[in-house]
């Protein structure tokens, strides 16, 4: 009796099927592009989403499991809900799953009916990307150079009060005791002290000189660079606190040369659903009315028309400003590093910053852009800062793309760069070719 009382009360809830860790896993990797548990996104809430579809049109889990794999299959098949679901969301298509296996939705179902305890709001850490770590040196720089100049200044006033005085001297027919014992004084005094004299104005020649270089160096760096947008979009607000996935927006990151601004069409994909800012994160000195209103944007840009929920075919392009640039002789790929290089960039980068660790390969490059509302450079993107890179991490001799292009090479490498103790940097596979990055 006892027995079957507590095991009454430890199923209690609705479903308990599946390992909601690995449901929360499979959930944040194929579904939070759309779907939050507690409000709807491009799609519905799916928090209780199985007591829900019980209770309001008498659907088991195996509907879901069906809807999940193909749902237009499921359409195609002429259920009910199924069509009635998709038309409700303006026949918004949701992605297929073919993939994903039973026990892999019983685990996302299980996650969605029991999630753990939610994470500390986001609202309490609102950092602002890379600022921090970049303002420190330039400052420090700033302050020698300033600190040089007005060493400089001094040594000036001092030298066009000493020669004053000299004029002054000349002038005059007689030199008072006074003076006489001045011009005497200062006669030895340079004398005395010349060679210091110069060592000094040597020093601050070399000084100056560094200085100018240093300022040719950072001519073309920009790092720090933070342009207002036409949209004020934030990162931290759609990456961060909402989680969607860089690529759903910078899709050609992976397959193309360049990654992209999304276009106006893929806001819509969320935005026809999302007419104004419920989140809770503000920023300070912000309000959702000022969110929302940057929403009102996108409508204006696609031609949107609210009230009548469709497109009028006025539209008013929006030009978003290019942050980062390379000079048109630099050859980058995006695809070489985030597919083929991804695994070894996020490892090197790990195991150079423990304190700093990245998840998602872009970070190593564009900084923590999912915590920036206004995306600025992270690093400062000049040639030494590829080398650096390429001189520094190991790459993946076990991934497909290299085993296929260097199969059999990888012993001569070992042999012919004894010095890295076997290991292969990109530098190795011809990372430091002139050729390879610049046309
Ligand atoms: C590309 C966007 C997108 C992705 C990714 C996505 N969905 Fe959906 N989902 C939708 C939309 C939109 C609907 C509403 C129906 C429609 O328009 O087809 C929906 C509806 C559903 C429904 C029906 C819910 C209800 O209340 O009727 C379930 C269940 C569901 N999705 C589960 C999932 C799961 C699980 C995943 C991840 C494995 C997922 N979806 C990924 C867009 C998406
Ligand atoms: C919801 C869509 C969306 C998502 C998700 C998104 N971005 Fe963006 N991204 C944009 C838009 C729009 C811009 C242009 C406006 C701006 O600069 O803020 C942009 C700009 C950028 C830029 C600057 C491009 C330039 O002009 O040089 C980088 C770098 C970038 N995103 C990286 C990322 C990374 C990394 C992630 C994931 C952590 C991410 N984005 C997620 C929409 C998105
Ligand atoms: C995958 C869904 C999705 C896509 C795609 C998307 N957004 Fe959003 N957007 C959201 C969500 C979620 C919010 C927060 C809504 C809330 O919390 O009430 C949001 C909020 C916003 C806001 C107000 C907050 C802020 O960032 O200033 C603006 C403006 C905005 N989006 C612009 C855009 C633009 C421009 C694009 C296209 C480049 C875009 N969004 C693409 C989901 C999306
Ligand atoms: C190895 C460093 C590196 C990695 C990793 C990287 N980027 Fe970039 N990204 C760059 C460089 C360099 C540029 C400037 C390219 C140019 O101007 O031709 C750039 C430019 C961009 C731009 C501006 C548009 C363009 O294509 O020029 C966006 C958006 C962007 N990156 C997004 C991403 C996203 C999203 C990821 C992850 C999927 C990512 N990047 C990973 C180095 C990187
Ligand atoms: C965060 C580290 C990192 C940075 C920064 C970086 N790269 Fe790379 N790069 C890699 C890795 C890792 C590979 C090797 C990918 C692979 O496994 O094939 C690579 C490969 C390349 C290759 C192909 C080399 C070959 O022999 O096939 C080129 C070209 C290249 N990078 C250009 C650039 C340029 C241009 C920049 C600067 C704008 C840059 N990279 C910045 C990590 C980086
Ligand atoms: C890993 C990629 C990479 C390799 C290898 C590389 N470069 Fe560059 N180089 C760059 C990038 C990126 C820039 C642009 C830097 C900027 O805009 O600040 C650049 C800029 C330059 C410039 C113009 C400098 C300026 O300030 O405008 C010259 C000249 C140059 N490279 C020569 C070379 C030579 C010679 C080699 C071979 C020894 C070489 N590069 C190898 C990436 C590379």
């Amino acid at each position: 009796m006892i027995t079957i009382a507590l095991l009454l009360v430890s199923t209690a809830p609705i479903y308990a099927q599946g390992d909601a860790k690995n449901g929360e896993k499979l959930f944040k990797a194929n579904c939070t592009a759309c779907h939050a548990l507690d409000k709807q996104l491009v799609g519905p809430a799916l928090g209780g989403v199985v007591a829900r579809l019980k209770a309001d049109q008498n659907l088991d889990t195996d509907w879901i499991h069906k809807w999940v794999k193909n749902n237009k299959e499921l359409r195609a098949s002429g259920d009910k809900y199924a069509n009635e679901v998709f038309e409700k969301f303006n026949k918004t298509e949701m992605q297929l799953f073919p993939n994903l296996q039973d026990k892999d939705i019983d685990d996302i179902l299980e996650y969605t009916t029991n999630p753990p305890p939610p994470e500390p709001d986001p609202v309490a850490t609102p950092v602002d990307g890379a600022a921090a770590g970049a303002s420190g040196e330039d400052s420090s720089t700033s302050k020698i150079i300033l600190v040089s100049l007005l060493a400089i200044a001094g040594l000036l006033i001092a030298l066009m009060f000493k020669i004053g005085q000299l004029v002054k001297l000349q002038q005059s027919e007689e030199l008072t005791a006074a003076n006489a014992r001045n011009a005497k004084s200062f006669a030895q005094i340079y004398e005395k002290y010349s060679v210091v004299g110069k060592i000094i104005l040597g020093a601050l020649a070399v000084f100056a000189f560094y200085g100018f270089w240093n300022w040719l160096m950072w001519i073309g760096v920009y790092k720090g660079y933070k342009p207002e947008q036409p949209i004020y979009f934030s990162h931290n607000i759609h990456a961060g606190v909402n989680k969607i996935d860089c690529q759903l927006c910078h899709s050609s990151a992976k397959y193309g040369k360049v990654s992209e601004i999304p276009s106006m069409n893929v806001c819509m994909n969320c935005h026809k659903m999302i007419p104004e800012y419920k989140g809770k994160y503000l920023e300070p000195g912000k309000d959702r009315d000022f969110y929302t209103g940057e929403i009102k944007k996108i409508y204006e840009a696609t031609g949107w028309d609210e009230a009548s929920q469709s497109y009028t075919g006025k539209t008013k392009p929006v030009q978003w400003t290019r942050i980062h640039n390379m000079p048109d002789f630099v050859y980058f790929n995006h695809a070489q590093h985030v597919v083929a290089g991804e695994q070894a960039i996020i490892s090197s980068h790990n195991k150079k910053n423990p304190d700093n660790k990245i998840d998602v390969v872009c970070k190593a490059c564009h900084g923590k852009i999912d915590t920036m509302n206004v995306v600025q450079m992270a690093n400062d993107f000049t040639m030494g800062w590829c080398i650096e890179c390429h001189r520094t991490t190991e790459v993946d001799m076990t991934n497909g793309y290299n085993q296929a292009y260097f199969s059999g090479l990888h012993d001569k490498l070992k042999k012919q760069y004894p010095s890295s103790n076997g290991k292969i940097t990109v530098s190795a596979i011809g990372g430091m070719e002139c050729g390879k990055c610049h046309y």
